[in-house]
Formats: structure tokens, C-alpha cells, sequence
């Protein structure tokens, strides 16, 4: 269903009712900010028929959704979407093919949530990501600089994804891996959020699944033997703080090593590309980011803006424990949830003149993009230094970097929750 919005009278689509589109079609992809914007307006919490799902759309009732862990179960709403409808069939064949089911266990509400949780976040203290940066930073500037001179480049092939799974690689102490290997288990364990996968997808899908896990079994069993300096190590030697269950099992270290392996990458190259058009087709972003590449301080407001704008996490889900009220709306018990970060950061109502590009603007850190309260992403500090040095590199060596096609010819992975691109051509100046 494709329906211009432009035309539509708001007075016939009073709040609470079906707006004339479902955030499934593909035409909201592609203009997703107008569509945003009305569901703002006048649908701001609403049943969506064909997905299924609740959507909610506004910064007040997304962050209340996100900060209200009790009524809102991020672990009840993580199983009710895994696996978009096909969970029983995709578990049998986990079990069958893969070794097991094993459910990502970050994934769980309280109290399981902080035993787990304190773990990760002690895999990312600031001294591993300083030692992270050093290391990037190198091979950020060796893979750049490989295509600098050719004019033209994949931006998704060539820089997101190897830039991303090669930081992956470096975290949990990998060598030898092909890139396109781990994107492409990535893309399987991925479409099982997307909302838009088929039948005959999810039968590909899950083999894929099974040989990331096969591959995740051995890589946590080789470090078990041979422990180094790495986040695996790390997890494995991690001491909890719970009497009775002091030590991760084998199967919670495997499922935190999925994280790490893919967790972040689809999430980190979606936002890399994605933050690539915004400066190759908007002349004033551009402007800035030239600007501010050398200068620390504003290159990191820079990267915080671009976070903000493009939302790489377009969406998630949780599942009510009772019934609410929300945005003037009652929802039942056992309602499943999709809340819209990528709407949320678009709220005039919390950011002045949100479709400006403006890192200068005051509240900058109160965009949603990573979530908030106890699930918040543990990534964030290492997303922000990996899209740092991506830009502060490019910028070194590339100028005048823009589409390699028209902007409508670029080809977007079906998906609600994420906005990845199957390629993305660009073009560029090396810069002297
Ligand atoms: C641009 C990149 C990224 C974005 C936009 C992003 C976004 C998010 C968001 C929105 C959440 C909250 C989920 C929820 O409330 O349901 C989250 C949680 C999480 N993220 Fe990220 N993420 C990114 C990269 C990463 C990376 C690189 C990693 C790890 C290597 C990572 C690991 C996690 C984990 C483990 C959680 C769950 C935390 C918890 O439940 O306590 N993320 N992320």
C-alpha cells in the first residue's frame, strides 16, 4: 500500500485510528521522515493491522516505554519477535543443525538483566577501547587508503563493512576471517528482527545462523584452551558476583560472543552508510564535515549529530505486563510494542528544528539512538570512536565524496527496524 500522505486530510484520521499506510511498505523506507512526522501528528500510538504491532512514534512515549522496565518487558517482546512467526520452525532447526537454541541473553529483564550485564559492561572499560583506537586507527588509514586514489568505491562493501567486522575481529581477538562471511551471518541473525522476512528467507537464514554458531562453539572452546587478550578472554575469566552461580556457562559465553561478533556490526556499517549519503547529498553537512575532521572536539559533535539523524536502530519491540496508558491510548496486557527511535530523535516537541543538521544544538546527547535506561547500548562508547575514525580518516584522504547514482536509484535492504543498503556507489576527489 503506498498512499501519498501529502493529500490525505488529517481531520479524517482522528489519533487512535489506522493511519492510510503500514510502516512495512516500501515507500516508507525510502521517505520514512514524512511518514514519521505524521504518525506524530496523528497517530502517535496506534495498532498497526498488517504488522501486528502497536507503534509508537513520539520522544515522550518512546523514552517512558524505554525508562518503564517493569511494564514494558524487553525479554517477553525479544521472544514474541525473534524469528518473525516461523520461532518454532527456526528453533527446531537450530536444534537439528546449529547445536541448540541458544537466546541472546542480554536480552532479559531484571534481575537476570544486571548479572549479565555488568559483565559487558566491564568487556568495555575505557582501557580496552583505548587500545582499540590505537589499533583502528591504523588499519582504519591502510584500508582508506587503498581506495583513496581510485575515485569511486562500494561504500558498503569496500568501507562500512570490512571497517566494521575488522574492529569486531580486533575486539574479540580474530585474524583470518572474510569479511563478507560474517556480514553474511550478520544479515541472517538480523532478519530476524527485520519484520519483512519470507518463509523461503528464513530457511536460508537459519542455515546461516547454524554456521555461526558451529563457527561461535569452536572460536569459544579454542579460547578456552588458549586464553589471550580479548573480550572472549575476558568474559571467560570473568568472576560474577553471585555466590551460587559465579561463572558464565559455556553456552552464556557463547551467546555473548554472538553479540560481540555480530551484535553491533549491522547497527555500526547501517550507520556509517547511512551518515556517507547524508554528507555525499546534503551541501551544508558536507560544509561541516569538512570543517570539523580535524578538530576532535567538533568531529565528536559531529558523529553525535549523525547518530542522531540517521538512527541506524530505526526500532524495537517489548511486550506489556499490564494493561497502560500511553500517549492518551489504552494498550492491553500482552500487547506487542514497536517503539521508533528513528521517529523519536525526530520530535520537534524534544529537538528544535530536528531536521536541521546542527551539532551545535544543546541537548545533542539526549537523542534516543542508543536507547535508554537499564538497556541502553553497551556498545556506545566504541561506536562512537569507530565512526570517528572512519570519518577523521576519510576526511584525510577523500573530498568531494557523492552519490555514484541518484539517491532514489540507491537499493534499501527490506526491513522496519534497520536502514541497510544492498550497495552504496560513491564517488570522491583524493584529497591533497
Ligand atoms: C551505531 C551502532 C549502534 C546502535 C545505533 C545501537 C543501538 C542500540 C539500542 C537502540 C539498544 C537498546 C535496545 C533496547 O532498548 O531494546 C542497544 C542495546 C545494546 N547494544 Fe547497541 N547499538 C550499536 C552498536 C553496538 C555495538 C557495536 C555493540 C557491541 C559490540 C552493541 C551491543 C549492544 C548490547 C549488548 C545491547 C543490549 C544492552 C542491554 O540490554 O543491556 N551495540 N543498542
Amino acid at each position: 500500500m503506498s498512499t501519498d500522505i501529502g493529500q490525505i486530510d488529517a481531520a479524517s484520521c482522528p489519533s487512535g485510528g489506522q493511519p492510510p499506510f503500514t510502516l512495512a511498505d516500501p515507500a516508507v523506507i525510502l521517505d520514512r521522515s514524512k511518514h514519521y512526522r505524521y504518525l506524530r501528528e496523528h497517530n502517535p500510538v496506534y495498532f498497526d493491522e498488517t504488522l501486528q504491532l502497536w507503534i509508537v512514534s513520539r520522544y515522550e512515549d518512546v523514552n517512558r516505554v524505554l525508562l518503564d522496565w517493569e511494564t514494558f518487558s524487553l525479554e517477553k517482546g525479544y521472544h514474541k519477535y525473534w524469528g518473525q512467526g516461523y520461532l518454532d520452525e527456526l528453533i527446531a532447526i537450530l536444534e537439528r543443525d546449529g547445536g541448540g537454541y541458544i537466546p541472546d541473553i542480554i536480552s532479559v529483564d531484571p534481575p537476570k538483566h544486571q548479572r549479565i550485564r555488568r559483565l559487558l559492561d566491564g568487556a568495555f572499560s575505557p582501557r580496552r577501547l583505548k587500545l582499540l583506537e590505537e589499533s583502528f586507527t591504523a588499519s582504519t588509514a591502510q584500508l582508506i587508503e587503498k581506495i583513496a586514489n581510485r575515485g569511486h568505491c562500494d561504500g558498503m562493501a569496500d568501507i562500512a563493512t570490512p571497517m566494521t567486522v575488522n574492529f569486531m575481529m580486533g575486539q574479540v581477538g580474530l585474524k583470518d576471517v572474510d569479511p563478507a562471511q560474517i556480514k553474511l551471518w550478520s544479515d541472517a541473525y538480523q532478519a530476524q528482527y527485520s519484520r519483512m522476512q519470507t518463509h523461503e528467507q528464513m530457511l536460508v537464514n537459519a542455515q546461516r545462523i547454524c554456521e555461526l554458531q558451529h563457527f561461535t562453539f569452536a572460536l569459544v572452546r579454542e579460547r578456552m584452551a588458549h586464553p589471550g587478550e580479548d573480550m572472549i578472554s575476558d568474559l571467560i575469566r570473568a568472576e560474577l558476583d553471585d555466590e551460587a552461580n559465579p561463572k558464565l556457562s559455556f553456552n552464556e559465553i557463547v551467546g555473548l560472543t554472538r553479540t560481540l561478533l555480530i551484535g553491533g556490526n549491522d547497527s555500526i556499517s547501517t550507520g556509517l552508510a547511512n551518515m556517507f549519503v547524508l554528507i555525499a547529498t546534503d551541501d551544508a553537512v558536507a560544509k561541516q564535515y569538512y570543517a570539523s575532521a580535524e578538530d576532535e572536539r567538533k568531529l565528536i559533535r559531529f558523529v553525535e549529530e549523525a547518530i542522531r539523524v540517521t538512527s541506524p536502530v530505526r526500532a524495537l519491540t517489548r511486550i506489556t505486563n499490564c494493561e497502560v496508558e500511553l500517549g492518551g491510548v489504552m494498550i492491553p496486557a500482552d500487547a506487542h510494542l514497536m517503539i521508533l527511535y528513528g521517529s523519536s530523535n525526530e520530535d520537534e516537541s524534544a529537538f528544535a528544528c530536528p531536521m536541521d543538521f546542527d551539532p551545535e544544538r544543546r541537548n545533542i546527547g539526549q537523542h534516543l539512538a542508543f536507547g535508554a535506561g537499564i538497556h541502553r547500548c553497551v556498545g556506545l562508547a566504541l561506536v562512537r570512536m569507530e565512526i570517528k575514525v572512519v570519518l577523521r580518516e576519510m576526511a584525510k584522504r577523500m573530498t568531494n565524496i557523492r552519490l555514484g547514482v541518484p539517491v532514489d536509484k540507491l537499493k534499501w535492504m527490506p526491513s522496519v527496524t534497520m536502514t541497510m543498503m544492498e550497495e552504496l556507489p560513491l564517488i570522491y576527489d583524493r584529497r591533497s
